[in-house]
């Protein structure tokens, strides 16, 4: 069965309260929620993690080159500054989906910048909550 890590970085776990008016009120525990009823739904396998920690997520990167088939990314803010999570992303070879629920294109200049954009297979930004199963759904069809 298809296995896909969902890796959410620093101050997401505050999804629901932080910044309603940019990130929704959807908590990430409704998005999890969401997410377990789309791998249901297509028949694959998924792990879902929150950390604060840079190492914490590097290390939950390199794991998942023995256990899961691809990742989805939503790295927060460490997307626009981490060349280690761009590394560990190149090092452990799986492909890779980089997901934000805001439209980081329409934001301020700094969040113009992607260092996981130059090592994933694609990117899903700006549809909120619903972007993690549009990212299963992406994922799913390109491991076949
Ligand atoms: C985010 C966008 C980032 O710029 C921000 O730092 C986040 C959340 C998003 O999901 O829209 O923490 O990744």
């Amino acid at each position: 069965m298809t296995s896909i890590l969902i890796l959410n970085g620093p101050n997401l776990n505050l999804l629901g309260t932080r910044q309603p008016e940019v990130y929704g009120q959807t908590t990430l525990a409704d998005i999890q929620a969401l997410c377990a009823e789309t791998a249901k739904e297509l028949g694959c396998d998924i792990t879902f993690e929150q950390n604060n920690s840079e190492g914490a997520l590097i290390d939950l990167i390199h794991a998942a080159r023995e256990t899961h088939d691809g990742i989805i990314l939503n790295a927060g803010a460490y997307t626009h500054t981490s060349v280690a999570l761009m590394d560990a992303l190149a090092s452990v070879e799986l492909p890779c989906i980089e997901l934000h629920l805001s439209n980081i294109h329409a934001r301020e200049e700094f969040r113009h910048t992607s260092y996981i954009s130059k090592v994933a297979l694609g990117v899903i930004c700006g549809f909120g909550a619903q972007g993690y199963p549009l990212a299963i759904r992406a994922l799913h069809g390109h491991l076949g």
